[in-house]
């Protein structure tokens, strides 16, 4: 079992298969966008040799993120394989939902349900003033077929003053006609350099927000990323993820994987470890294994702190994987 020095256990892997994206969301990345060599990528025989050797040190989920995974030729194939790993659980996946729609079937019959889906406004006008991109209507047939076919739908909005805190509600009402839950995030700080976030919408503002449609608003209790709230209104549930107002850093069992393939402990850790040459070097399992402990054991109790919300020059969440 991987374990830190807080005893908490690694049980779940955020892998982000590729930093490319088919949107430029202004909060994630500019729109000329400099991307990595697809040589400097893990390849997907790669991410599996080292999903197999996690899970057998108790990693059970995988998250698959990106940049926009579906964007990376042969996922599929790739997905098919990953879930078929011994101790693997679960596997679910972080999209903008673009190039969903022609592969939902596929992830059916392979067992992926969970999908988490970007959507950060209500009409074409705002989708594209945020992503750059006019692909709204192709995200909300994505999300229509999911709901259709039974999939376990979070919709992730990135709350952002000035751009689109009055889509709250409407994306809010998405979750009366649909059973899926919509969940708001706070901005952080992971835009690909040189912007400032803008802090003034906080997960109380939102909660005031929502509070303006759904009066019995009420907090489940349970430990996640997220706030979770149900209301009589909704057929799925709301809620709110704080970045900088609240963290979930104690019963945190996350470790991440980059594009790049550098092992990271936190998502707010600026510097991880180069698995990628640890493997390409010829490293046997146990010493990969080893090196990842010893990455592991520099996790910190809390790996967020006031001064990251102000730094520029974190990566792009794109590279990262969120
Ligand atoms: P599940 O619990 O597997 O559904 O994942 P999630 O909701 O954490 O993942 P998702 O990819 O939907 O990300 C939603 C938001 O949570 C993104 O803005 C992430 O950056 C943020 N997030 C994910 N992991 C962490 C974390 O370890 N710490 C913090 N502070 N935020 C995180
Ligand atoms: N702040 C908050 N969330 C972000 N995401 C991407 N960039 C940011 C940011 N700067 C979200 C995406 C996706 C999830 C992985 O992270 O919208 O849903
Ligand atoms: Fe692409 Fe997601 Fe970044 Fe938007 S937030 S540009 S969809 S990786």
């Amino acid at each position: 079992m991987l374990t830190d020095k807080f005893q908490r256990q690694i049980k779940y892997l955020r892998l982000a298969v590729t930093d490319r994206c088919n949107l430029r969301c202004t909060y994630c990345m500019p729109e000329h966008m400099k991307f990595v060599q697809k040589d400097k990528l893990l390849s997907f025989e790669e991410m599996l040799r080292l999903v197999s050797l996690l899970a057998k040190h108790g990693v059970e989920k995988v998250r698959i993120t990106g940049g926009e995974p579906f964007v990376r030729k042969g996922l599929i194939n790739f997905l098919r394989e990953l879930v078929k790993i011994e101790g693997i659980k679960k596997v679910a996946i972080t999209t903008n939902g673009v190039l969903l729609d022609e592969y939902l079937d596929e992830l059916d019959e392979i067992g992926i349900k969970d999908i988490n889906l970007s959507l950060d406004a209500t009409s074409k006008e705002k989708f594209f003033e945020i992503s750059r991109r006019d692909d709204f209507d192709k995200v909300i047939h994505s999300l229509k077929m999911m709901v259709m076919k039974n999939f376990k739908v979070k919709v992730n909005m990135v709350v952002m003053e000035g751009k689109n805190t009055d889509e709250i509600i409407p994306l809010a009402n998405f979750a009366k006609s649909y059973p899926i839950q919509v969940r708001f995030i706070e901005e952080m700080p992971f835009n690909g350099k040189g912007k400032e976030v803008s802090k003034s919408w906080n997960y109380l503002d939102i909660e005031n927000e929502l509070k303006k449609e759904f009066d019995d608003l009420k907090e489940l209790d349970g430990s996640s990323t997220a706030k979770v709230y149900t209301s009589n209104k909704l057929n799925g549930s709301l809620g709110i993820i704080p970045a900088f107002t609240r963290t979930f850093c104690g019963t945190c069992d996350r470790l991440r994987i980059t594009s790049l393939g550098e092992l990271r402990n936190c998502l707010y850790s600026q510097k991880g470890m180069n698995l990628k040459s640890v493997i390409r070097s010829g490293s046997s399992d146990d010493e990969v294994i080893q090196k990842i402990q010893e990455h592991l054991l520099l996790k910190k109790a809390s790996g967020f702190d006031e001064e990251k919300m102000n730094d520029k020059n974190l990566d792009s969440m794109s590279l990262i994987g969120g």
